[in-house]
């Protein structure tokens, strides 16, 4: 299961209008995907913060998700020039190894200008600190608001090939990875 995890806690973010189209297309090529909004698990939905003691379940639930994905697939806007606090803060209640070594992951950015490439580098230092396998392929939404408006689909040929072309590209590597057994769910069977 690909855990698609749109990175913002907003409500009615663009980040989960495009979390929901990428979860359109790993389904469309056969690939069993979950969204993890953040807008869902809000700081006050599970009173935390719980670092390195037991999370309640609402947190717990979404950590689990988090250690059992093939491969998390992340959203992620631009607040500020990085990623959005509720995005940090959920990462940081992440167990290590566990949650991160060898855990195979893909980026898109959204944002004004650079399309997000600030929140996704940042985050890529992250989780290249912690070992996960980046996929190398990743897509930077500019003008979200512009390029998803009034669609679930985004109104640019460009963007709906680059989004095809590395969703399918990242379901291979999660199977190369899987088929020699060295991503994280194959190390800690
Ligand atoms: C608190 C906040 C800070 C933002 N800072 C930036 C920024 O530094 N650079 C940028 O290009 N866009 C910035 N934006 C715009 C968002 O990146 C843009 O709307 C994004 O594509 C989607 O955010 P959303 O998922 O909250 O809708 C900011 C938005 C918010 C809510």
């Amino acid at each position: 299961m690909i855990l698609i995890i749109s990175g913002t806690d907003r409500d009615k973010s663009n980040t989960r209008k495009v979390a929901g189209y990428v979860h359109s297309l790993f389904e469309k090529h056969g690939e069993e995907a979950e969204i993890l909004d953040l807008a869902e698990l809000k700081p006050t939905s599970h009173g935390g913060p719980h670092y390195g003691v037991a999370a309640p379940d609402a947190l717990a639930a979404a950590l689990e998700k988090v250690n059992k994905a093939d491969g998390l697939y992340m959203c992620i806007p631009e607040y500020n020039g990085s990623m959005p606090g509720a995005l940090k803060y959920f990462v940081d209640h992440w167990k290590y190894p566990e949650s991160f070594e060898f855990r195979p992951v893909a980026f898109c950015g959204l944002g004004g200008m650079w399309g997000g490439l600030r929140p996704v580098e940042h985050m890529q230092g992250v989780m290249g600190y912690r070992n996960s396998f980046m996929y190398p392929e990743r897509i930077f939404v500019r003008e979200v608001f512009k390029h998803f408006k009034d669609s679930d689909v985004p109104n640019d040929s460009i963007l709906v090939d680059l989004f095809e072309k590395q969703v399918t590209g990242f379901i291979a590597f999660i199977k190369g990875l899987k088929a020699v057994k060295i991503d994280a769910n194959s190390r800690r069977r």
